[in-house]
């Protein structure tokens, strides 16, 4: 008698278990669905972006600088940002110059021997580690282009 009442309790507390779990688990594929995150529309203000997050680089940047990439950067940079050609892979270059401003990482691209004239110290060590094997300059690419190829660079 008494062990089929315990049984009873068993299975009921069984029954009440999986009710639990199928409750945890139809919340869990709800979730997703309930915060539509919006914060990559108010991006568009940032016009030097380094230092934020990549995520907030919008598709239209990216596809921008792709083009620009292909165009002015892929003789002697390697596309897929990991590895080494004529120049260095490209991947991770926001962090390699976050110790200087924005605006430092930028002037390389426009004129990588002007920096290293003013004896910069990423510009310096770039210089020797690359064998004093001048890079292109690029005088004409505007803030614009250089955020594009930035987000091109540092897309995940
Ligand atoms: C003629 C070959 C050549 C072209 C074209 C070129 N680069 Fe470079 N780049 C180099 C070399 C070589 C270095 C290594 C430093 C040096 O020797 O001047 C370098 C270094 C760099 C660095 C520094 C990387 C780091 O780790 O800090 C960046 C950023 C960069 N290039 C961006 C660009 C972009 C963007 C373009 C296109 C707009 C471009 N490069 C086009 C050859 C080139």
């Amino acid at each position: 008698m008494e062990v089929k009442i315990n049984l009873r309790a068993f299975l009921s507390l069984c029954w009440l278990f999986l009710l639990l779990i199928i409750t945890l688990f139809v919340s869990a594929f709800m979730w997703p669905n309930v915060p539509p995150e919006e914060h990559l529309s108010d991006s568009e203000e940032t016009t030097i972006p380094l230092g934020n997050s990549t995520s907030d680089f919008d598709p239209g940047q990216i596809s921008e600088g792709k083009v620009l990439f292909r165009n002015n950067c892929a003789t002697c940079h390697n596309k897929n940002m990991k590895d080494d050609m004529t120049g260095p892979a490209l991947g991770g270059i926001t962090e390699r110059w976050e110790d200087f401003p924005s605006a430092d990482l930028f002037q390389w691209i426009r004129n990588s021997q002007a920096l290293v004239q003013e004896k910069h110290p990423r510009a310096m060590s770039l210089w020797k580690e690359w064998d004093k094997k001048p890079m292109t300059a690029f005088p004409n690419l505007t803030d614009e282009d250089l955020t594009a190829l930035v987000a091109y660079i540092e897309r995940k």
